[in-house]
């Protein structure tokens, strides 16, 4: 079974090709043109998927081995989403099942990063919990069976990657903000500054970072290395990795401590982590202590398999198709798409 996993949500335009569950191709085309902008415009996001969608998808198939022909379903992100940016994979992926007389699957981009810890083996057990960090969401899940997925607690206002992409462009880093904090933070001194943590309500399992990220901004600006009334910084290497590290601690110990407080509650088998944040290596380090401290098994996808990506898309479109689940022809993007 060739199965087509198609994703626009975003920034990237990414497609991939899994055969029986195993990933043949994998193309990832990251837009730049949003890195002068320090974030996301979204006409231009869609303008350059528009450009991207056929050479990605020809690139998969042709890493893959196989003709367009030979796809027996495609599977295509239809939420959350940038509307416009979802409606051009959305409208290739059904105008190309439609032509070669396939199954069409609308995938929810949040689904597809649990899933993406599928991917590879060995598979989670069941009752699950996942962690999915991503720069649009943050969100704890108890997964019991496939598809039955429990919410147990989501962000108030930013999502982790959008705090790191907030504070990297405070410090005048690039975009996006989360690999750059992460690999300066490595040299840099994470007791340098106790920036506060925000664990909200003793038995609340939702999350809030715009408190950590303010309060970055207000050291800034009272050390006077932010002046008020500009953007310009002016920051030495050492202290800029000392506020690296800083800031990525208080945002790791939160979600640490959700993953424990969700363990005191609920009994698992496994954990997982997922998302774009996923591939930060402070996170993955801490996980994977408390998984070795408190005896359960840890799963974090593949560096390719934590931002967005193609292989995601189509593993969820394959597990639905394996359930005899596809989707109306008439199925329309949903910006705000819930889990
Ligand atoms: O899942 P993803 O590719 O896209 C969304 O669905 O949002 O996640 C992108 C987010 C960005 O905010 C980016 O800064 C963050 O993931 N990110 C990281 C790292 N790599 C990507 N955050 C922290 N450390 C990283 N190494
Ligand atoms: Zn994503």
């Amino acid at each position: 079974m060739n199965v087509l996993g198609i994703e626009t949500s975003c920034d990237e335009t990414a497609a991939a090709v899994l055969q029986d569950g195993i990933v043949k191709s994998n193309i990832i085309s990251s837009q730049l043109v949003h890195q002068k902008y320090g974030g996301v415009v979204p006409e231009l996001a869609s303008r350059a998927h528009q450009r991207l969608i056929v050479p990605v998808v020809e690139e998969a198939l042709h890493i893959a081995g196989i003709k367009k022909e030979q796809l027996e379903s495609v599977a295509v992100t239809y939420g959350p989403g940038l509307v416009g940016a979802l409606l051009v994979g959305l409208n290739f992926a059904k105008a190309l099942a439609y032509g070669l007389k396939i199954p069409f699957i609308g995938v929810n981009h949040m689904e597809a990063h649990l899933y993406s810890n599928f991917i590879d083996e060995p598979k989670p057990n069941f009752p699950l919990l996942c962690l999915i960090v991503s720069g649009g969401h943050t969100q704890l899940v108890l997964v019991r069976q496939f598809f039955h997925h429990q919410l147990l607690g989501e962000t108030l206002d930013d999502a982790a990657g959008e705090a790191f992409d907030k504070v990297a462009k405070m410090l005048g880093l690039g975009f996006p903000g989360g690999p750059i904090i992460d690999k300066l933070a490595k040299q840099g001194n994470p007791d340098f500054v106790k920036f506060p943590r925000s664990f909200l309500d003793e038995d609340s399992f939702d999350f809030s970072f715009s408190g950590i990220k303010t309060s970055v901004l207000y050291w800034l600006r009272g050390h006077k290395i932010l002046p008020a009334d500009s953007q310009q910084i002016t920051i030495n290497h050492e202290l800029l990795t000392n506020l690296c590290a800083s800031f990525q601690a208080a945002v790791v110990d939160v979600l640490i401590e959700k993953i424990m407080r969700a363990l005191r509650k609920f009994e698992v088998k496994d954990v997982a982590v997922a998302g774009g944040v996923s591939a930060n290596s402070e996170l993955r380090r801490r996980t994977q202590e408390l998984a070795q401290r408190q005896g359960f098994k840890l799963h974090i996808p593949k560096f390719e398999y934590c931002t967005d990506n193609g292989a995601m898309i189509a593993m969820v479109g394959w597990l639905k198709l394996k359930g005899g689940i596809r989707s109306d022809f008439g199925l329309n993007a949903v910006a705000n798409l819930s889990l």
